[in-house]
């Protein structure tokens, strides 16, 4: 799997810097955004280049599927790396370089889908909204503090005040134009995808000893304020990430 991600290949135009933590099992790097592959308008300024997905110690799937629970109580305990990069990647990460296949299918392979992750205690990592981006399995720098502050409110649940970490699917419905699809489908296709990604993350969440609860119960119309969606794009589902309350 490892040799999926070109985690050492430079990132393209304007590189800012790069800073390595010895000692520590992961690489943060700061460069110039460009765009997530899916088209979506970020137009962050920094972007994070995750670790590489470690996959020893994986749980089993079926101990996974026997004993994943929701979970709204986390330890008061950042995230590591690590483990994010493992979250985001069963979410949607490249499997297939050639292709751009990823761990969760999509019709017609036209990869709707953004996950923004709305980040508050994740080791290293200044806390902010960040899209994920598989490419090159990085995530773009999106909204400061206070804009993950406002994010957190309009998603309006207390979970998400102790989760070290919340993931926002947004959905790119101009992906689908061109195609014979429906706007009908485009909504049905695109949230079913979600339900992919989010049972692939909650699955590992279980898998590494974290936990965290998929939701919905929120007002779409706020989170999309606060996240500044464009036009055609739109709020799907949302799920917390950290280590469960013991
Ligand atoms: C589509 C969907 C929406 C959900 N929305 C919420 C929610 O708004 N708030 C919440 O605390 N849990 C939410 N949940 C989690 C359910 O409450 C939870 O899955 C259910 O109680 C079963 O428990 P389990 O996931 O531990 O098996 C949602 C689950 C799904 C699938």
């Amino acid at each position: 799997m490892s040799s999926q991600f070109n985690l050492n290949q430079p990132m393209g135009i304007g590189i800012i810097s790069l800073l390595v933590l010895i000692g520590s099992l992961f690489l943060v790097s700061v460069s110039t955004a460009e765009t997530t592959s899916t088209g979506s308008a970020v137009s962050g300024e920094q972007s994070i280049q995750l670790p590489e997905p470690d996959h020893d110690d994986a749980k089993s799937l079926d101990y996974a599927l026997e004993t994943r629970r929701s979970i709204r109580d986390f330890e008061d305990k950042a995230l590591s790396q690590g483990d994010l990069s493992l979250l985001l990647w069963s979410g949607q990460g490249i499997t297939n370089t050639t292709s751009g296949q990823r761990t969760a299918p999509s019709a017609m392979r036209k990869y709707p889908l953004t996950l923004y992750v709305a980040i508050s205690d994740v080791t290293a990592i200044d806390p902010g909204v960040y899209a994920y981006r598989p490419a090159d399995h990085s995530m773009v720098k999106y909204l400061n503090e206070s804009g993950k502050d406002t994010v957190l409110k309009a998603l309006g649940q207390n979970q998400v005040l102790s989760a070290p970490l919340t993931i926002v699917a947004e959905a790119n419905y101009t992906c689908f134009q061109g195609t014979p699809m429906t706007e009908e489908e485009y909504s049905r296709f695109a949230a079913l995808e979600a339900g992919h990604v989010f049972q692939n993350m909650l699955l590992m969440e279980t898998s590494r000893g974290m936990a965290g609860t998929p939701f919905t119960g929120f007002n779409v119309s706020s989170v999309e304020n606060a996240l500044k969606t464009s036009q055609d794009h739109h709020v799907l589902y949302a799920m917390t990430a950290g280590y469960p309350k013991k």
